[in-house]
């Protein structure tokens, strides 16, 4: 069976061909992954604009879809999968009406997918199927989410952010340091020449229930508002002890300084609470997808702990970690085995639960 994957949830046009290889512990095979990126466009003004976002998705996708059935040489395929949500209400509705009449101008079942069991399936489509029970820390600009899974394609929300998502907090802190958009891979890079000792931010370790969502354990989430406003505390007090004027750019080594004792605290407090969860539900993996997943030592510190804890760490290929459409492809073709399709009514849900 060979799926067409399409994904516009945010600042990425994305389409790819995924096809089944009849193999039970590999069971998808990437034909073709374009990605058209906007980063560029949104960059100028310091975050992602909705509206353009849109507005671009639409003058890529045709090309995007072009493309990837290029690359795979294909020129059927027997179902087409889409992002629903959650994401941008505008950009999600491009690429999701654009699956919708190509399903019904090719007469191919549509399978609805949600981002992130796409980021999920990710770690399946490259590494094969994960030892069960597996948790799975979702991380990228908007999420921030451990999932329990003990049943294949079956998603268990049991942790996640209160405020705002490591990502984001990487992005904000990235601003307010002048480093531009998106602070996630520059900070990485800059981080490597800082101490990350220097600066003790405070690591947040949430230990009471979630009195706004009750009906979640709410033991093992995460926040991320209070380390950036210490950043922000921190930056500040700095520029009065240095005497900066406030056109002048902190110097070289206070941000590098910065950048790498920020990102130990994200590090460790993300991998603290994965590692736990896995303790705590007697997982046989652990697994880390979703933007951020592209961190260095994101990467790094995580296979360590699975190696001195004899538990395997999945983390995808740098491309497949930030948004793509292989993911979605892939995990449509769980969805769509699991006998899950929808009709031509389907809407776009901004804020889709998992
Ligand atoms: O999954 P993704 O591409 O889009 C969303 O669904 O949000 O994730 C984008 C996020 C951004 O916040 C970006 O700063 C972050 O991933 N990111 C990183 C790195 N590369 C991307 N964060 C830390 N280190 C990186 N190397
Ligand atoms: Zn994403």
């Amino acid at each position: 069976m060979i799926m067409l994957g399409i994904e516009t949830s945010c600042d990425e046009t994305a389409a790819a061909v995924v096809e089944e290889t009849g193999d039970p512990q590999h069971p998808w095979r990437t034909r073709s992954s374009v990605v058209a990126s906007q980063i560029a466009i949104h960059r100028e003004w310091g975050g992602i604009v909705p509206e353009l976002s849109a507005r671009q998705h639409i003058r890529d996708i045709c090309g995007v879809v072009d493309r990837a059935l290029a690359d795979a040489d294909v020129t059927a395929y027997d179902a087409i999968a889409a992002t629903q949500g959650p994401g941008l209400v505008g950009s999600l509705l491009v690429g999701l009406s654009f699956a919708k009449s190509l399903a019904w101008a090719r007469a191919v079942p549509l399978v609805p997918v949600h981002h992130l069991a796409g980021h999920i399936e990710s770690l399946v489509l490259e590494n094969g199927e994960m030892p069960l029970p597996a948790v799975v820390l979702v991380v990228s600009g908007g999420h921030t989410s451990l999932y329990r899974i003990a049943a294949p394609g079956v998603y268990e929300l049991v942790g996640r952010t209160r405020d705002d998502a490591a990502g984001e907090a990487y992005d904000k802190v990235g601003k307010l340091l002048g480093l531009g958009y998106p602070g996630g891979p520059v900070i990485d890079r800059l981080a490597a020449q800082g101490d990350d000792r220097a600066v003790p931010f405070p690591k947040t370790k949430l230990t009471h229930a979630d009195r706004n969502a009750p009906q979640l354990p709410g033991l093992r989430d995460f926040s991320f508002s209070g380390l950036k406003t210490s950043v922000l505390r921190h930056v500040t007090t700095r520029r009065v002890e240095l005497g900066l004027p406030a056109s002048e750019p902190l110097p070289q080594k206070d941000v590098a300084d910065i950048c790498a004792s920020f990102q130990r605290v994200v590090v460790e407090t993300l991998l603290d609470r994965l590692f736990e969860a896995a303790r705590w539900y007697g997982a046989l993996s652990v697994g880390i997808a979703g933007g951020v997943s592209a961190n260095s030592r994101l990467r790094a510190d995580a296979a360590a702990r699975g190696t001195a804890r004899d538990m395997p760490v999945f983390i995808p290929s740098l491309a497949l970690s930030t948004d793509n459409a292989a993911m979605i492809a892939a995990a449509g073709l769980r969805r769509f085995r699991a006998g899950m399709t929808a009709d031509l009514n389907l809407n776009a849900e901004a804020s889709l639960t998992l």
